[in-house]
């Protein structure tokens, strides 16, 4: 089929050549934007009496023809069109006939293919909220299920106190939160209607760009026609996003994969979510979450990757920039897919209730606890520390719990020490006596719980 800038050869162009610069296998996936996009453009062309009403209805039934097909899954793309603008111009074509040639008035492919991205992005931008959403629905359901439950936390990978397991659900359901804001911004700031802006320059044909934003739902137009047709900022942070939702994501797949170890134990994901050894019978594998911890790679590579493709191009439109598209559709494909993998291991993950209980038990845990009880007499905070570090050590030589100095021993450390120490070598004592704001205490931790239950299924 015909290309949209034939005119000026007088050669065919080598079939190495179209093989090389044609973007159709990947940019169909912006069919239904771009459709959209003409039926505004055509709307407004014969609102300003660019083109006459007539064609303009023309073109709008025929585009809407190919909207249906689009959205009934029967729009097959083709592979001879260079890019989606193409084939949707020929077809458009094919339908109506000559008032086709009219649509592409006052527009080019680059103020087109910066709208349809933008199109895309305000979707999937939507679509990936709410992914991450049913993610932390189901994180707080896990937290719910297993409220009481204390686990050991870790600095440095080495056991440090206790906590709530449902505080450290909630951890993960702030850095969620987190992402959704990125979302919003990026939102925000891709907002800017670009259609108009045509080549580079602008037009010298009267239309208005103030009434195609509104029919498209653009808050504003972009201030500047050089600008916008260069601007791929909105991708780069969309692809950021997705970076950090899969940095995230990564964090805790690596998480879950440590409590699943033999040495950890403390939850069992679910034998749907795992997989086994071609030669040790007796393995059971996260391997669906190693990909999800490996999936950040990727999109972190394609992070680096848009900035690299942009770093040196001239103003405007290059057409390096057609590359922005595998590398934002695997983004956010990627994103999307580790989102929902990891809400189904949630929601099937169980948590070994014994093991953990079991573990908490270290009265190492505590150190911090009896520093602070010493604190709260009077002691500073250096002198508790080095009063414990002394105990510490000592119980450490002669292989004996902390818990086991009499009270006589105890008062050899500090006079201050009295019998009502000792109710604090106790896990449950130690996530309650915890009470600053965002702590592990089992009321805050009740609160953040509720108020992310209203949150969520607002
Ligand atoms: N396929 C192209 C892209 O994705 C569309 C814009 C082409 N514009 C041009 N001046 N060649 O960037």
């Amino acid at each position: 089929m015909s290309k949209l800038w034939g005119g000026r050869f007088n050669k065919k162009s080598d079939w190495l050549a179209d093989q090389f610069t044609f973007s159709i296998s990947y940019d169909h996936r912006l069919a239904k934007y771009d459709v959209i996009g003409s039926i505004a453009h055509a709307r407004m062309l014969s609102k300003q009496g660019i083109i006459p009403k007539g064609d303009s209805a023309k073109i709008v039934a025929g585009l809407k023809k190919i909207l249906l097909q689009i959205e009934t899954d029967k729009f097959k793309f083709d592979p001879k069109a260079e890019d989606i603008h193409t084939d949707i111009q020929n077809r458009l074509k094919f339908f109506i006939g000559k008032p086709a040639d009219k649509l592409h008035t006052a527009r080019s492919r680059n103020d087109q293919v910066v709208l349809d991205m933008k199109l895309y992005c305000r979707d999937e931008i939507a679509k990936l909220v709410a992914a991450i959403t049913y993610l932390q629905k189901e994180i707080l359901e896990f937290a719910n299920k297993n409220k009481d439950v204390i686990i050991p936390a870790y600095t440095h990978l080495q056991a440090a106190q206790v906590v709530l397991l449902s505080h450290h659900m909630l951890a993960y359901i702030e850095m969620l939160e987190r992402d959704k804001t990125r979302l919003f911004d990026c939102a925000n700031r891709t907002d800017f209607m670009p259609l108009g802006s045509c080549a580079l320059s602008g037009t010298s044909l009267k239309t208005d760009r103030v009434y195609l934003a509104s029919l498209l739902g653009f808050s504003q137009v972009a201030a500047n026609s050089m600008d916008v047709v260069s601007d791929r900022d909105f991708i780069v942070e969309l692809i950021g996003d997705c970076a950090m939702i899969t940095t995230h994501l990564s964090r805790v797949a690596e998480d879950l994969i440590l409590w699943a170890t033999k040495e950890f134990d403390l939850v069992d994901i679910d034998s749907s979510f795992c997989t086994g050894s071609s030669i040790m019978p007796h393995k059971k594998n996260p391997d669906v979450l190693e990909l999800v911890r490996g999936s950040s790679a990727k999109v972190t590579g394609l992070l680096a990757q848009i900035h690299v493709l942009l770093k040196g191009l001239p103003l405007t439109y290059n057409r390096d920039l057609q590359l922005d598209k595998p590398a934002l559709f695997d983004s956010v494909d990627t994103a999307k897919n580790v989102l929902l993998v990891l809400s189904k291991i949630f929601a099937s993950m169980e948590v070994k209730k014994g093991n953990a209980a079991q573990r908490v038990l270290d009265e190492s845990f505590f150190t911090v606890d009896v520093m602070d009880y010493l604190v709260k007499k009077g002691v500073s905070n250096r002198d508790a520390h080095d009063i414990l570090g002394k105990m510490v050590r000592e119980c450490l030589d002669q292989g004996r719990p902390l818990s086991s100095l009499s009270l006589g021993e105890l008062k050899q450390y500090s006079l201050l020490f009295g019998a009502d120490v000792k109710k604090l070598f106790n896990p449950q004592m130690s996530v309650k006596i915890k009470s600053s704001l965002g702590s592990t205490n089992p009321n805050l931790v009740a609160q953040q719980l509720n108020q992310w239950s209203k949150k969520l299924n607002a």
